[in-house]
């Protein structure tokens, strides 16, 4: 039998669309999933995150709609109907997945794969003892977190006490008192949700400020607005040891202990490169990572690795654009990602959207930066919508180019304005250009049109 053009590794967002974009193409595609389509994203990350966090903002709009008109009491929750209501969305989106892959003829098979080495017609891969063979290699195993390893840690796994992100998305009641170990944009997140529906939570961050290395400024704002919601952040304080009710956190010399009937690890996330043989075609791997570069090619021609497991930028849809390319340049169309244009988001509530520079990253860089600040009370349209809730957005402009280098959005929306923004950089518009764009009125996005003409 003559080998497949593409084998696949993992049926995450990498995997699945990589796999749908070479069918396109006409080629014959297996997959190889272990587990279920649609990974960590569909599964146990962003979906449902997004699917509980509605759940959670209905509740609040409904609690607080006296200010809107809007006259309720005695709101309850039902922790069961939000998570049937979760589920069933995880498996709408999963079965779309697999008719996707069915009408584009992939063949999946789910098993776990395993590469056997190299021949003269391509790549062996073995699953549960059959040999299979393809001209290409497309690994997208994804990720999992990590657990740092510290006292009483594996204990607390094993009782139940620490758990990461899956457990928790499906944690049938809510915890009365929750300890959130990063706050990362998953401990954000969670912590967004978690709050919202009315447990006490503390989120623990030995850095100085939330959010990893997003707009200082704009992180304190966002901190602000969540600590309005009752959550606690307790910033510098490192946690070395997990108790049997609770966790013990250190700043400098000083030891604190935060009790909790849960606790949420949400310390990063690693790529899975264990078990996938890389060692066969002798991949070069650097600090736990398949090392890639801008067309995802490996070190070993033929083998591509798209998504969390080149540990570039963890995100879905980092992943599908990593896939997409690395899928053009197998098959012969010239193609590079260009990472310094895909944006990121933190569904809190409010939403925190970022693409390109901060002013932290341009200082480093010796860039020569422009920035400009507004309120999002400039937009009529989010004015008329919120009621009590801060926002800002924030522009950068290259002052050797005269475009855009980074934007920062803190509001309602931020999340379905910031691609424009990403694309407006990407096609290297002028600000002097983007003046003559358009924007609906009245929109919240026409907060970017205010903050361009500020410039
Ligand atoms: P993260 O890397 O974003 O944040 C982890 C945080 O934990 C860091 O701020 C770190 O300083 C802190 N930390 C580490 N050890 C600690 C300790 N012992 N005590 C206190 N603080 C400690 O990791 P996170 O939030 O787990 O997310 C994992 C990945 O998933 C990220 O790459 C993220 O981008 C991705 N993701 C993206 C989402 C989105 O785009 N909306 C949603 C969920 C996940």
């Amino acid at each position: 039998m003559e080998p497949y053009d593409l084998i696949v590794i993992g049926g995450g967002p990498a995997g699945y669309l990589g796999a749908q974009r070479a069918a396109k193409k006409k080629k014959r595609v297996l997959l190889f999933e272990k587990n279920k389509l649609g990974g960590v994203c569909l599964n146990e990350g962003c979906i449902p995150t997004k699917t509980l966090l509605n759940s959670a903002k209905i509740y609040e709009h409904t609690k607080n709609g006296n200010s809107f008109g809007i006259l309720t009491e005695n709101v309850l929750i039902d922790p069961t109907a939000i998570q049937k209501r979760k589920n069933r969305v995880i498996h709408m989106l999963v079965g779309g997945v697999k008719m996707t892959m069915k009408k584009h003829k992939v063949e999946v098979i789910y098993q776990q794969a395993k590469i056997k080495g190299k021949t003269d017609r391509g790549f062996l891969v073995e699953a549960e003892g059959e040999i299979y063979e393809a001209r290409n290699l497309l690994i997208a195993a994804g990720s999992q977190p990590v657990i740092p390893p510290i006292k009483g840690g594996k204990e607390a796994m094993e009782s139940g006490l620490a758990v990461t992100s899956r457990e928790l998305l499906d944690f049938p009641q809510l915890p009365n008192k929750l300890v959130i170990v990063g706050a990362g944009v998953i401990g954000l997140e969670m912590a967004a949700y978690f709050a919202g529906m009315g447990t006490k939570v503390t989120v623990v961050e030995m850095l100085d400020k939330i959010a990893g290395t997003m707009d200082r400024k704009i992180t304190k704002m966002l901190q602000k607005e969540l600590e309005k919601k009752g959550i606690q952040f307790m910033l510098g304080y490192q946690v070395t040891e997990i108790e049997k009710d609770g966790v013990v956190c250190k700043k400098e010399d000083q030891w604190i202990r935060c009790k909790a009937d849960k606790i949420l690890w949400s310390v990063g996330r690693h790529p899975i490169i264990k078990g996938l043989g890389l060692e066969s075609v002798n991949l070069k791997i650097e600090n736990g990572k398949i090392v890639t570069d801008e067309h995802l090619r490996t070190s070993v021609e033929g083998i591509y690795a798209a998504g969390d497991v080149n540990g570039k930028m963890m995100l879905a849809h980092t992943a599908y654009r990593e896939s997409e390319t690395a899928v053009n340049d197998m098959f012969g169309i010239q193609d590079t990602i260009d990472y310094g244009v895909i944006p990121s988001v933190i569904y809190t509530n409010p939403e925190l959207a970022s693409v390109g520079e901060t002013e932290e990253s341009a200082k480093e860089k010796g860039l020569r930066m422009k920035t400009v600040e507004i309120p999002m009370a400039y937009s009529g349209r989010f004015v008329a919508e919120n009621d009590g809730i801060g926002g800002i957005c924030k522009l950068l402009m290259d002052q050797d180019t005269g475009c855009l280098a980074g934007a920062h959005i803190l509001g309602s929306y931020a999340s379905e304005m910031i691609w424009g923004i990403g694309a407006l950089m990407e096609q290297k518009v002028t600000i002097e250009e983007m003046k003559k764009i358009v924007f609906p009125h009245p929109s919240v996005s026409e907060i970017i049109r205010e903050a361009i003409f500020k410039f």
